[in-house]
């Protein structure tokens, strides 16, 4: 293969511009909405068919850097740095060498959801165990070139577990604000581990965010959430990455969990700035996933039409996404509309059973991520789906984010928002595998051996 020259290749400049009334911003608000009208901001590129994009050119370079030992080419995220907004220093950039996350086949799954073939991207494979990494080491790379001491989030978890050890890794300190009570204790301790100052306030995810957003107004702290443009522009490298794995071939559909509503939109953004580049010539239709307890989204577009948003009182065991009132809710319809997908919701049973078929996969992922197999059943049997089209779940928290909620669940003891416990036992007896306890005899374990497989060939 011809040899590529990386420092020939022009970094396009970027602007920042506001989705709402289209404003550039110049310095950006520490909150990031648009002085102008309020809304959320947009990372652009001034692409031009310029040679210098040429799509395979890029194609090749990205693909000889999977092969260098320097840290910005090893990252998953800075590999594809040509599509992202550029540093004053490229070699300032915080990186874990995040990204470079598999893609897995789930013959089971598939099996279960009523499709021919089924795979997932395990973004759980993060440094820190989820998606967030990917963003995470643009926006507060670009924090610290902007001289911010401090780091904060609002947060159901991963984001501040993510956030925090970025900040050690870049020795800036961190400030998370999280709900109590409503956090995976795998993500909990990350934050206090990486050491991070963790508050957790008497509130749920929305008062965390409406209390940070008083904060930042007051003192000068860099934002971590995802109204950070910079974040989404990490976060989108995951679909860069995926086309990349798939040898270019796009999937026909993408299903992606929703919360705060930024991950599918980054997804979402960069599919259609790969179509645009040339690198691809169609997009995969984006669905995304709603627990049923922390809809809306699902009720903005079947209530509203889309037009407005239903902000709801959120509830759900898949805490990650515990969230009822968005922010990123506009930029999620432009790209349900953009790429013609659909918005659905599961309930928390559907969600327990789905998330015990990934780990039966060998895979594993925590409640949120499962919704995406979850869903997907459901847009197999409305027809949205059809049996022989390729589908692509994006799992975005790891299997030991929240061990307590699998634990309870095996043991007939997890106890569910909106659904009596009768009913939730009786729709996921299945599924449950709890630990056997037995004297320490290999008689007691082979008759259990022995009964399990006579269970199997039963059931
Ligand atoms: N899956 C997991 C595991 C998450 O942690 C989140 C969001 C989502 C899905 C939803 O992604 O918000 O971009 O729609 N977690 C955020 C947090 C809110 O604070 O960790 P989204």
């Amino acid at each position: 293969m011809e040899a590529v020259d990386a420092n020939r290749i022009s970094r396009g400049s970027y602007i920042v511009r506001c989705i709402g009334c289209g404003a550039t911003a110049g310095d950006l608000a520490p909150d990031f909405r648009c002085k102008r009208c309020g809304e959320l901001l947009e990372v652009n590129f001034p692409w031009s068919g310029d040679d210098d994009f040429h799509a395979d050119r890029l194609k090749a370079i990205w693909r000889e850097r999977r092969t260098s030992n320097q840290a910005l080419d090893s990252s998953g995220v800075w590999r594809f740095r040509e599509v992202l907004p550029e540093l004053d220093d490229w070699s300032s950039a915080i990186t874990m060498r995040e990204g470079n996350t598999p893609v897995y086949d789930l013959p089971r799954c598939a099996r279960a959801a009523g499709v021919d073939h089924l795979r997932a991207k395990h973004q759980g494979m993060n440094p820190t165990g989820s998606f967030k990494d990917t963003g995470m080491t643009v926006a507060i790379s670009f924090a610290r070139q902007n001289n911010f001491h401090w780091v904060a989030c609002a947060s159901t978890g991963n984001t501040s577990a993510s956030m925090a050890a970025y900040a050690a890794r870049g020795a800036m300190r961190s400030l998370v604000i999280i709900p109590e009570g409503k956090i995976a204790w795998g993500k909990l301790s990350q934050s206090l581990d990486y050491g991070a100052l963790t508050c957790q306030l008497r509130t749920d995810f929305d008062g965390c965010v409406r209390v940070l957003n008083d904060i930042i107004r007051r003192y000068p702290i860099y934002l971590l959430n995802s109204v950070n443009p910079y974040r989404l522009e990490g976060q989108k490298t995951a679909a860069i990455e995926l086309l990349e794995q798939l040898d270019w071939r796009v999937p026909d559909h993408v299903v992606v969990p929703g919360g705060n509503l930024g991950n599918n939109s980054a997804l979402g953004k960069a599919f259609l700035e790969m179509k645009r580049l040339g690198f691809v010539d169609s997009v995969p239709k984006i669905s995304v996933i709603q627990a049923e307890g922390a809809n809306p989204l699902y009720r903005t577009v079947h209530e509203k039409a889309g037009k407005e948003l239903v902000p709801v009182e959120a509830e759900t065991l898949a805490t990650a996404i515990r969230i009822g009132n968005p922010a990123s809710w506009r930029k999620s319809l432009a790209v349900l509309q953009a790429t013609n997908g659909c918005v659905e919701q599961v309930s928390e049973a559907e969600i327990a059973v789905a998330k015990t078929e990934i780990g039966a996969d060998g895979i594993g992922c925590e409640p949120a991520s499962a919704v995406t197999l979850a869903g997907l059943k459901k847009l197999v049997l409305s027809g949205f789906i059809s049996r022989s089209e390729s589908v692509v779940l994006i799992l975005t928290g790891h299997v030991l984010k929240d061990p307590e909620y699998t634990i309870n669940f095996h043991r007939g003891e997890l106890s569910v928002p909106r659904m009596a416990d009768a009913e939730f036992q009786s729709l996921t007896k299945l599924q449950q595998r709890a630990p056997v306890v037995l004297d320490a005899s290999a008689d007691a374990v082979l008759g259990a051996l022995q009964a399990h497989e006579k269970a199997e060939r039963h059931g």
